[in-house]
């Protein structure tokens, strides 16, 4: 990413409904799984640090990115999580294996600068302590892939079948899985049909930006009726966006 975007990013997405839809989510799957406070967490690919005081809330957090500038402004935003600057590609040369309760992944899969998402995966899988919980929010379908994604240093959008292929691949059992943002699903399937015939290399849709405030407001609560299916256990299966929560085999569970 470049730097200026992480500023950008930064300052959209305390208010931005896309963003504070997601936040949203990853609590619904979360709070229940962690009543009391657990022993480290890691984000991963933290940038600019939106997630850090959420995952924070369940344990003391790092927070691990290759960009200076990112970390920087993660500090700013929640000085109390410990900060790696380190390549994710090598993310199990950092830590030790099983240093971690709750990894979160939040839409780092998709970054060019991943070189292999299943051998990053199956890192994290290390890293993870047995009965640890993997939550990953990535960007669903590669028939979506566009203009956007390429400004977002994306590489690589997935389909909601190989996400699940790949975590289990890593030797993570898969417990929930869902796609989300489903009401922008055919307007991005349209919008990726016209950006890929019509725009140029260099053009941008500027989806980093705020909408007007009652527009934001409307997706926001639109998306409420989402946010209450998820939390009440419905998987969708269409959506711009997917969300998973894999476990590491508890290894005492393995012992009868
Ligand atoms: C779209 S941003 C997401 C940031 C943050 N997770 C969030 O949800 O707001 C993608 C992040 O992945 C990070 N990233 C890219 N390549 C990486 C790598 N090899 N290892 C770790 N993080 C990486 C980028 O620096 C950037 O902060």
């Amino acid at each position: 990413m470049k730097p200026q975007a992480f500023a950008q990013l930064q300052a959209v997405q305390q208010e931005h409904w896309w963003f504070r839809h997601r936040q949203r989510l990853l609590c619904q799957w979360l709070d229940p799984l962690f009543p009391k406070p657990v022993t480290r967490v890691l984000d991963f690919g933290c940038g600019s640090g939106s997630n850090l005081s959420l995952l924070g809330s369940f344990g003391p957090v790092v927070g691990l990115d290759p960009s200076l500038t990112g970390l920087t402004l993660a500090k700013g935003v929640y000085p109390q999580a410990s900060l790696v600057q380190g390549d994710g590609n090598q993310v199990a040369r950092l830590f030790a294996p099983a240093s971690f309760d709750l990894i979160g992944v939040f839409g780092v899969l998709y970054h060019q600068n991943i070189q292999d998402p299943l051998q990053v995966l199956q890192q994290l899988q290390q890293l993870l302590a047995p009965g640890g919980y993997l939550l990953l929010a990535e960007a669903a379908f590669p028939m979506l892939y566009r203009q956007h994604d390429r400004q977002a240093a994306g590489a690589r959008r997935f389909h909601p079948r190989q996400m699940v292929t790949l975590l289990e691949e890593a030797g993570l059992l898969v417990e929930r899985s869902t796609c989300w943002n489903l009401p922008a699903f055919f307007p991005a399937a349209l919008l990726a049909l016209v950006d890929n015939l019509l725009l140029q290399e260099g053009d941008t849709i500027g989806e980093l930006t705020l909408p007007p405030v009652w527009l934001n407001q409307f997706l926001y609560h639109l998306l409420t009726v989402e946010s209450w299916m998820i939390g009440h256990g419905v998987s969708l299966p269409l959506g711009v966006s997917l969300m998973c929560l894999a476990r590491k085999a508890d290894e005492t569970a393995n012992c009868g």
